[in-house]
């Protein structure tokens, strides 16, 4: 019997990245007691859920993206008691909790990996991942043109010479998911879970579990994470039809659980329509919602984005998710410091071209506050509520994501976004952790953004955004409708319920209608009350 509970479906939901969230035990590497610490913060600020990057026992070739054993918790964040209190003293402060499922690839020092490379070629060891002969004359040529997602060829030779598929790192090889012990595994692995109590899984790589049968060649680059993939039929390697079966299955176990426990989609597809089948009624709940985290800063373009989500999720009866940050791309408060309509960088060095920092806030506090209205639920990523930018001129000698050797430095990729956050101005590691010590070093200008310099200041972004949470829910927004209004086309304006929605694109300032009452608003508004620039309001009438 399904759980009546839709929570969900209106939540605000902050991810942590637990490396980079808060370290308890000062070795520069955030920890999950740091973060069951720290949980009040997110009760004050007003979410309603908290979803976690992975902290399982793992190399952290890719950032615990390369589970090594799905059932525990890596040494460097703890031990599976430190999972248990987590999750318990989230319900107790009524906040739930979503962990991160990595079902398309293991770490290659995952058990089932390493029995593989230890078998030889056509053994049943070796049938739980997608190993394959290699093409030429003696095999030297890999079984397909695929490049994985990080740069360079998406197959591995081993020493016996057949070849293995990695959409990912070459630590991370792909599961056969036609194989019904990955099947069973997972179940398995989701009831571990759910029984300790987590509320859902955000599943990554959602569309990539099953591949083609034949491993079409496919010259393109993988494209995913740095983009979506231009609209057409589906790559051999992404959004399969298989992979439906598959979280039908899920939900059917999720739905033996009570409380509403829910599946979230990380699919990197369009268009909308597209994804919009990953939250079918029998499948998962939720999708990321990239389109919308892609859309340029421009009134055309989002609103355009946001009916388009709203009808097809509205068609399998689901609500929208929005997104517009997350530990894969370049904050939001620094993208949009860039010119509209310029391609979305995959990581920014000091080399690059640097984003205005001023603009980039100013139009991240609107970006935010015009998400928060938007009915359906939202995904914020850590330290967005105070406001900060990426790092922007890490030096590479500091980078650790693959992505960086593996485009042999074409791409800098996402340290930046992945820095410990600032929580105290004045203390060491800003306030990250009992030492002066952090995975990623932190800018100086961390000490101006952290959480101390901004609680009860009028106007921080702290401020706006527990305003804009409270407010949120005060008035239904996430469980409320979308009507537009027309307030020129360098605007985006619309209803939800008594709450007029206002954003100004253009350069010349716009006028609210008469008798507006201002409840919020990202900016001041100029000395006529109207909406400057780069601003977004929330009005009653
Ligand atoms: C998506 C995750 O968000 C990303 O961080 C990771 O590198 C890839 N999937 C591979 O697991």
């Amino acid at each position: 019997m399904p759980s009546t509970e839709t929570w969900w479906r209106d939540a605000v939901i902050y991810q942590i990245y637990p490396r980079s969230f808060a370290d308890a035990d000062g070795d520069g590497m955030g920890d999950l007691p740091g973060i069951t610490a720290r949980l009040p913060h997110l009760r004050r600020l007003g979410v309603d859920a908290v979803w976690l990057s992975p902290f399982y026992p793992s190399p952290q070739h890719d950032a615990g993206y390369d589970v090594a054993d799905y059932r525990g918790v890596d040494p460097r964040f703890g031990e599976l008691g430190d999972a248990d209190k987590l999750i318990a003293t989230a319900h107790d402060l009524g906040l739930r909790i979503i962990v991160d499922l990595v079902p398309n690839h293991t770490s290659s020092e995952h058990a089932w990996f390493r029995a593989a490379l230890a078998a030889a070629p056509g053994t049943p060891e070796r049938e739980r991942y997608i190993f394959r002969e290699g093409r030429g004359t003696n095999g030297e040529l890999p079984p397909n043109s695929w490049q994985s997602v990080f740069g360079g060829p998406a197959w591995e030779r081993t020493a016996d010479g057949q070849w293995y598929l990695h959409l990912f790192d070459v630590s991370q090889p792909d599961l056969n998911w036609d194989h019904p012990q990955v099947r069973t595994e997972f179940v398995d692995i989701l009831r571990f879970w759910l029984d300790r109590g987590v509320d859902g899984f955000r599943v990554d790589v959602a569309h990539g579990l099953i591949k083609d049968a034949d491993l079409t060649d496919w010259t393109a680059p993988a494209t995913v994470l740095g983009g979506l993939e231009p609209v057409g039929p589906p790559p051999p390697m992404w959004d399969q039809e298989g992979v439906h079966e598959i979280y039908r299955q899920w939900r059917s176990v999720l739905d033996e659980y009570p409380g509403g426990r829910i599946l979230v989609a990380e699919a990197w597809v369009q268009p909308e329509e597209r994804l919009a089948r990953y939250v079918r009624p029998d499948e998962m709940h939720q999708a990321f919602n990239f389109p919308y985290l892609e859309a340029p800063w421009s009134p055309k373009e989002l609103r355009e984005i946001i009916d388009s989500s709203l009808a097809s999720n509205a068609a399998v009866g689901a609500t929208t998710t929005w997104v517009l940050s997350n530990h894969d791309v370049v904050r939001h408060a620094s993208r949009l410091g860039y010119p509209v309509g310029e391609k979305r960088r995959p990581g920014i060095g000091a080399g690059d071209p640097q984003p205005d920092t001023g603009l980039g806030l100013r139009r991240a506090r609107a970006a935010s506050l015009l998400m928060l209205a938007l009915p359906g639920s939202a995904y914020l990523y850590q330290g967005e509520e105070l406001g900060l930018p990426e790092h922007t001129t890490l030096a590479d000698e500091h980078r650790q994501d693959p992505a960086w050797e593996r485009s042999g430095h074409a791409e800098r990729g996402r340290d930046g976004c992945r820095v410990p956050i600032p929580w105290e101005a004045d203390a060491p590691s800003y306030g990250f952790g009992p030492a002066d010590a952090s995975w990623l070093p932190q800018p100086a200008i961390w000490a101006e953004y952290a959480l101390d310099r901004q609680v009860d200041v009028p106007g921080s972004t702290y401020e706006l955004y527990r305003s804009a949470l409270a407010a949120r829910r005060e008035h239904g927004l996430g469980a409320g409708a979308l009507a537009w209004e027309g307030l020129g086309p360098e605007a985006l304006a619309f209803r939800n319920g008594a709450v007029l929605v206002v954003t100004n694109f253009g350069a010349a300032p716009v006028a609210l209608p008469p008798g507006a009452r201002v409840l919020l608003s990202s900016e001041p508004l100029d000395a006529g009350g109207r909406v400057p620039t780069d601003v977004t309001v929330w009005a009653v009438l």
